[in-house]
């Protein structure tokens, strides 16, 4: 492969180096063009463009590969559980054993958040949407921790990522409890990760909810599939806060802001809303996919299509699977999944989807099996960011560990007016309405 690309601009040329990734990605090294030609590169949505170099996940979206530090999806899916697969994405390697149970032990240790925190969910009018809460609690618990603010020169990092990863979970249940009016359960030590959360969701204080190891197993596989995805919208919301040397817990929450939005990480969220609507109009889903390839409707396919990939998401094959197994050994019916199987058949017929690659998304089939576990659509959001947290501290640490990173910053081409003047207020016309 050639080691520079040739720029032909304005009469001359130019050399750009080539960079190659270890999966032979190859990219043309612009970091240096503005100063040599007055150029800089123009691309909208940063389709085209790598922001960083990463050693963390690896995604061929033409051939529906996703690999966590080497390692094929498929085969944590099968083996590993969320808290080795987050050790493995934030420390690059598979934990041994005793490095496994100090991380356990870790969580375990810090999963209580400061006794004055509830103070601040009292805050909050019912009605709150929980990413709200938990992107401002994420924030608040940073308060109570004061070595978070020295950053890496802390000596702390290790105790702030359990900290993080243990607590997010904590305030997640407490946002939910708090938004149906139930008093808050607090963690038991002797439940692991995602069982704990289940009985910090669903317990009562002298009603301990009944933990089903298939329905811990469901959602411990939903939050490994989404524990990292490399530079989506709110990873690379985390590394750009982090690039100006913010904290963890900064960085961490304002990837809860981005993850919100419904063509992000609030897609779940949309996919059961859009199915309910379809379940309660009788529709086959016809009208929703006619609504979907009509570009003035202002509606999607939700859960089907994704910037990377152009084939099947591997997640979603995951999930699909994990779907038809959970709520067969739960004995539950649920209409919507069937709508979804349709739907998704005729999507895929349909030449609109198959020439844009449109394929099912991990949030397409996600949705069911928390309606089958009880979690509500409004907490949706919260499980993917719950599950996203260690693919966000794994890039922040990659940022705060490269000596040259500095701060991001892109530049834009203006289309505003040119040079104007001030002009004051008794010079200044109204403008006229238009049938005035
Ligand atoms: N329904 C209908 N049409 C779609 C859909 C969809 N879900 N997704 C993309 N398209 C169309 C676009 O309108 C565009 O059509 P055009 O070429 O005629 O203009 C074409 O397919 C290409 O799509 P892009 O706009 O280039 O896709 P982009 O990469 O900008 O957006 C996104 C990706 C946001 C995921 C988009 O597919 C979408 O909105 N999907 C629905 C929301 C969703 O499921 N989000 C979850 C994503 S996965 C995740 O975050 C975990």
């Amino acid at each position: 492969m050639s080691k520079e690309a040739k720029l032909e601009l304005d009469g001359k040329s130019y050399t750009l180096p080539v960079v190659e990734g270890t999966e032979k990605e190859k990219a043309i090294d612009i970091s240096n063009l503005r100063n040599a030609t007055g150029f800089i590169t123009l691309d909208d949505s940063y389709g085209n463009t790598g922001s960083c170099l990463s050693a963390i996940t690896f995604i061929d979206g033409e051939q529906g590969i996703l690999r966590y530090r080497g390692i094929p999806i498929e085969e944590l899916a099968e083996k590993s559980t969320f808290i080795e697969t987050a050790f493995l994405i934030i420390y690059g390697q598979l934990p041994a054993r005793a490095k496994l149970k100090r991380f356990s032990d870790l969580l375990t240790a810090n999963q209580n958040l400061h006794e004055d925190m509830k103070y601040h969910f009292e805050g909050f009018p019912s009605q709150a949407h929980p990413m709200a809460m938990l992107s401002a609690m994420i924030n608040a618990a940073s308060c109570f921790d004061p070595s978070l603010m020295r950053g890496e020169n802390s000596g702390r990092f290790d105790m702030h990522v359990a900290q993080l990863i243990s607590q997010v979970r904590t305030i997640a249940a407490f946002s939910y409890r708090k938004s149906v009016g139930r008093p808050i359960i607090y963690p038991k030590n002797a439940y692991k990760y995602t069982a704990n959360f289940l009985h910090m969701l669903f317990s009562d204080p002298y009603d301990d909810y009944q933990i089903k190891p298939e329905v811990v197993r469901a959602l411990d596989l939903i939050f490994l599939l989404h524990a990292d995805h490399e530079q989506n919208c709110s990873t690379s919301t985390v590394r750009m806060v982090a690039s100006s040397r913010a904290n963890l817990y900064a960085s961490c929450a304002s990837g809860v802001c981005a993850l919100w939005g419904p063509l992000h990480g609030g897609a779940n969220q949309a996919v059961v809303e859009m199915l309910e609507q379809i379940h309660r109009e009788g529709d086959d889903g016809s009208k929703f996919i006619a609504a979907a390839k009509d570009k003035t409707s202002g509606r999607k396919l939700m859960g089907f299509g994704h910037r990377v990939y152009k084939n099947y998401d591997p997640r979603a094959k995951i999930i699909k699977k994990a779907c038809d197994e959970v709520l067969g050994s739960l004995a539950i019916n649920d209409p919507l999944l069937e709508i979804a199987k349709k739907l998704e058949t005729a999507a895929l017929r349909d030449s609109y989807f198959v020439e844009r690659k449109l394929y099912p998304n991990v949030d397409f089939y996600s949705g069911i099996i928390m309606r089958a576990i009880g979690i509500p659509v409004e907490m949706f959001p919260v499980i993917f960011a719950i599950g996203r947290m260690p693919g966000w501290i794994a890039n922040f640490k990659e940022i705060h560990e490269d000596s040259k990173s500095r701060i991001y910053r892109p530049r834009q081409i203006y289309t505003g007016p040119t040079l104007n003047h001030y002009l004051p207020l008794d010079q200044r016309h109204t403008a006229k309405p238009n049938n005035a």
